[in-house]
């Protein structure tokens, strides 16, 4: 590398450790932690408010709620308190050794057969814990479509306009250096961020010169715009910050944001503690019944109960306890306390699709100085930098800009065909044989929503990342159009992890919007200047042409999870098949709520963390 581009690299990074350090915020690392409770002997006879899941919003929930010191909180949580050194690291995305739970679905019919693994977040903090740290909260559009499923009239803030204050409530942002914004042409506006939540959003301190073809041949293609800044809601290419704190450039997340530092003696957690099943008496819950060490207890809870164990294992506690649909409680030998249908239906997780073309080029540019693990002396020069200061290569986790793309930029021919296709099809067909009518309503009420989405270029359907070295990543499917299922397993209700059907293609028109993905990736590779980088297409393959063929590799391609469960207690009218209502309260109980993306009654076009804590926050000020 020459001594030039040295420079230019270093100087950048001197430049934004002065303005990250300049704040002087202090996140000190000697934590007076809240109490930790290591055996069930040492626990309240009863709490006011007991959770189950100590992730992303079990302990948002937690946190707010015991604010105020009259309140008492009990968080079980089935994983453990993982080590901070495999946790916190950024570089790259996390190190891929913070605890999961790994599940594998059932056999997809519509992808020859095959299951997949089903990835959780399995430790106190959950998936906050475990994510690439990408922080994007999705299309306004997303967020008022979740209103519109309950009318103007009756939503309770539930839309882009009455959850923006929560996003910003729940994230602090810390802008991109000055010289960065510079270079590479950063965007942001700060008024979609807030100042006050422990949970930080921060730009790293050195981006790759290799950003610069690709970012601007997204712009190459027709429709595709830029937006401001990735917490307005908008649809386009944006850059992004990361889930990181800005004085140590580690993960920010809910545990050491949530919990840590709090001293609160009123806030409790039990780690390594699954909850069983929730205490219900005459539909009131009253308590939960967890497992330690191989042994089951019970815990009061006087005013509420709060799932937050996940789209997965939230719908099989309720089904354990009594509540879901009558059809599959029976089957499993659980007596039916509330018989409400849309419990573990409406499943829904984000996709990709396996296309992969490289871009040989990008290695030219600026020689070695895009690439950490090919070039020594400039992997020496990056550590130096981490090791002195926090800044430079190492400070970027999975990367900041990707092109976010409405229907209408990725197929400008088809994106109306699909669109008026998706509104005059028999949806219903779509779903599983026994569906019920109400389940079958609230998809239906689904899919007109997204056909309208489909139109605008305001709602984001896939997601194409950009990696310095390599080029644009596989395609995501952002807006899912199948509906999957979270089912308790018959065999063993209780012991038995639960059932997950992704049901993948279901729609037929999912594996059509596939296919204009792919075609999009191909035309951003091969119709722009990123052709004289020497595109080499590697999946699906130069043989495989028309959309036909296309469309028969997507079966081979696609895997169906891009690890965003959601869905299972969806936050719908009951006549929808929802399991909430707009209190997050469960129908027909009373004292009991879901406050995890579970109530999601759609995906948003985005990772769901962020907006995980922006439905946490809401809860919260309901609760109390
Ligand atoms: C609780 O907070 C109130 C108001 O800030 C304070 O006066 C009181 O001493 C606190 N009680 C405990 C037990 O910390
Ligand atoms: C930033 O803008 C300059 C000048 O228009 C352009 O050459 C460069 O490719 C852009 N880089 C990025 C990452 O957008
Ligand atoms: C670390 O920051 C200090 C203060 O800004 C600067 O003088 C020094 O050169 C930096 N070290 C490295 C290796 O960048
Ligand atoms: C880009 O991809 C390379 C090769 O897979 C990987 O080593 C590197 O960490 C990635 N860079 C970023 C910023 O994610």
């Amino acid at each position: 590398m020459s001594t030039s581009s040295w420079t230019l690299l270093s100087r950048l990074a001197v430049s934004s450790a002065l303005v990250s350090l300049g704040h002087g915020i202090a996140i000190p690392r000697s934590v007076l932690q809240a109490r930790q409770i290591s055996d069930p002997s040492e626990l309240l006879e009863a709490y006011d408010y007991v959770i189950v899941g100590g992730g992303t919003a079990g302990l948002t929930v937690a946190d707010r709620l015991t604010e105020d010191n009259k309140t008492t909180v009990l968080v079980l949580e089935s994983g453990s308190f993982a080590n901070p050194a495999d946790v916190l690291p950024v570089t790259g995305g996390g190190t891929f050794r913070q605890p999961r739970m790994q599940l594998t679905s059932t056999p997809q019919a519509n992808l020859n057969g095959k299951t997949f693994p089903v990835i959780l977040g399995h430790m106190v903090g959950g998936s906050s814990g475990v994510n690439a740290m990408m922080t994007a909260r999705g299309s306004a559009e997303d967020y008022d479509r979740w209103g519109q499923l309950f009318g103007e009239e009756d939503n309770q803030g539930w839309n882009w306009d009455g959850l923006l204050p929560y996003f910003k409530k729940a994230m602090t942002i810390n802008p991109p250096p000055a010289d960065l914004t510079k270079r590479f042409n950063i965007t942001y506006d700060v008024s979609y961020w807030g100042t006050e939540s422990p949970v930080h959003a921060t730009f790293p301190s050195f981006q790759y010169p290799g950003l610069d073809p690709l970012v601007s041949a997204f712009y190459e293609l027709p429709g595709v715009e830029s937006t401001q800044d990735s917490g307005s809601g908008g649809a386009g290419v944006y850059w992004f910050p990361t889930f990181m704190d800005p004085v140590n450039f580690e993960r920010s997340y809910a545990l050491n944001a949530h919990y840590e530092n709090l001293g609160r003696p009123n806030y409790h957690i039990l780690a390594d503690a699954p909850g069983r099943r929730v205490l219900l008496e005459d539909g009131t819950a009253t308590g939960v019944e967890f497992e330690k060490d191989s042994e089951i207890f019970q815990v009061s809870a006087s005013k509420e109960v709060l799932l937050a164990a996940g789209a997965v294992h939230t719908p099989k506690l309720l089904q354990v306890s009594g509540i879901g649909p009558r059809k599959v409680l029976e089957s499993a030998g659980i007596e039916t306390i509330v018989d409400l249908p849309g419990v573990g239906q409406n499943f829904q997780d984000h996709s990709s699709v396996g296309a992969a073309i490289e871009l040989p080029g990008l290695r030219d540019i600026h020689p070695n100085a895009n690439d950490l693990s090919a070039d020594p002396e400039f992997r020496q020069w990056a550590e130096e930098l981490w090791a002195a200061n926090r800044t430079g290569p190492y400070s970027i986790a999975f990367g900041n800009v990707a092109a976010w793309l409405p229907l209408t930029a990725i197929t400008p021919d088809n994106f109306e065909s699909l669109a008026d296709e998706l509104e005059n099809q028999d949806h219903a067909s779509y779903l599983a044989d026994d569906a019920d009518p109400t389940v079958a309503k609230g998809y239906v009420a689904q899919m007109l929503g997204l056909a309208k989405a489909m139109r605008s270029k305001d709602t984001v359907f896939s997601r194409y990342y950009v990696n310095a070295t390599t080029g644009a990543t596989r395609p995501i499917l952002n807006q899912p159009f199948s509906r999957g299922s979270v089912n308790i397993d018959p065999a063993d209700p209780f012991g038995n992890p639960p059932i997950v059907d992704y049901r993948a293609l279901s729609n037929p028109v999912e594996r059509q919007v596939m296919v204009e993905l792919i075609k999009w990736y191909r035309r951003y590779n091969f119709e722009t200047s990123l052709k004289s980088l020497g595109p080499i297409e590697v999946a699906p393959g130069t043989n495989i042409e028309n959309d036909e063929d296309l469309a028969i590799w997507v079966s081979e391609g696609m895997n169906p999870s891009d690890y965003h469960p959601a869905g299972t207690a969806a936050m719908m009218p009951l006549e929808l098949g929802g399991v909430v209502d707009q209190t997050l309260s469960v129908y027909n109980t009373k004292n009991l709520r879901v406050v995890d993306a579970s109530i999601m009654p759609v995906l948003p076009g985005a990772n769901t963390c962020q907006p995980t804590y922006a439905v946490a926050e809401k809860a919260s000020i309901q609760i109390r």
